[in-house]
């Protein structure tokens, strides 16, 4: 199998070319790891158990952390699985063409990332026990973050100024569609299932703490050493180093991490050296009347 197909292509696209995308009930999809079938199969085929747990976001949110970090939890912060197996195997997405083959014969609990939007996630999640942790990030960054990825993976167009990739993802006209859509459909089903909610910034605050709040709900006890060798192997300079996860085994012409590394900052705000006052206020509003609604106070709302 070409390494490309079980990659996370997690990025955004100026707009969907030949056959390049995937348009699936009009959202854009990569179709090198995603077909009407393989959405379809997530959605309506696949068999969720009471012990699953499903890494959830919208792209560039933090989901390689969250999947390096529910590993090591996993493994008692043993660091050998993280360093021998790439995230796309350990914690294979739902709805990419190889799932059925990595998780129908997994053993339980099975850990599984997905970037599905709410309405199209497997619909056996409603009135099951399995687990979903939701990690949301500033919208302004995962665009920055977006912008990046777009620009140093081959199998994305590059865009031409940042300008231009702040409006297409301001209308939502990005893969995975619109951020706000994506937020606030499953915000709109955290009491409906066994939920966390994490932000990207509280774990580059606080990762030990966050990674506490993730075992405690996860039913994880871990004792002092393997807590610390969690935190220690999931920093982002240990993740860096990490050939399976820093995509470093990803052939350059798909990425060129030479333009921009696949882990790239690893911080919160580096949006303000991006946006202009006039891009910063637009966004701002947008985000104003987008959000009205959603009660939930983020860590870049009050900055
Ligand atoms: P930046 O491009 O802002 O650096 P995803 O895994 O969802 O594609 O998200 C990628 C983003 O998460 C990148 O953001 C990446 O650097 C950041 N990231 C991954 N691991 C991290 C870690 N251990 N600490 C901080 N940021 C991390």
């Amino acid at each position: 199998m070409r390494i490309t197909a079980c990659l996370s292509l997690p990025a955004g696209s100026m707009a969907a070319s030949g056959s390049r995308w995937l348009l699936y009930e009009g959202l854009m999809l990569p179709a090198v790891v995603h077909s009407a079938e393989s959405i379809s199969y997530a959605q309506h085929h696949f068999q969720v158990r009471p012990r699953d747990v499903f890494i959830v976001t919208y792209p560039k949110s933090g989901t390689t952390w969250m999947q390096e970090l529910l590993t090591l939890i996993q493994c008692r912060g043993d660091p050998q699985l993280v360093r021998s197996v790439p995230p796309w195997e350990r914690v294979p997405w739902v709805e990419h063409i190889t799932a059925a083959g990595y998780l129908e014969n997994r053993p339980c609990p099975r850990l599984i990332s997905s970037h599905l939007p709410c309405n199209l996630f497997p619909t056996a999640i409603h009135g099951s026990s399995a687990k979903v942790i939701y990690t949301v990030r500033n919208p302004r960054d995962v665009c920055v973050s977006l912008y990046y990825y777009s620009k140093m993976a081959s199998f994305l167009e590059s865009p031409e100024d940042f300008g231009e990739f702040l409006k297409l993802f301001s209308a939502g006209k990005v893969l995975f569609g619109s951020w706000f859509q994506h937020v606030k459909g499953w915000l709109g089903l955290r009491d409906r299932l066994n939920f966390l909610l994490l932000t990207y910034e509280e774990l580059h605050q606080d990762l030990r703490g966050s990674v506490q709040r993730i075992c405690q709900f996860l039913g994880e006890e871990l004792d002092a050493r393997a807590l610390e060798a969690v935190v220690d192997n999931a920093s982002f300079q240990a993740m860096k180093q990490n050939n399976m996860c820093n995509y470093s085994l990803v052939p350059e012409d798909i990425m060129d991490q030479r333009i921009s590394p696949f882990l790239r900052k690893g911080s919160p705000g580096d949006w303000k050296g991006h946006f202009t006052v006039a891009q910063s206020q637009a966004f701002d509003q947008l985000y104003r009347e987008q959000m009205q609604d959603v009660h939930v106070q983020f860590p870049w709302d009050q900055a």
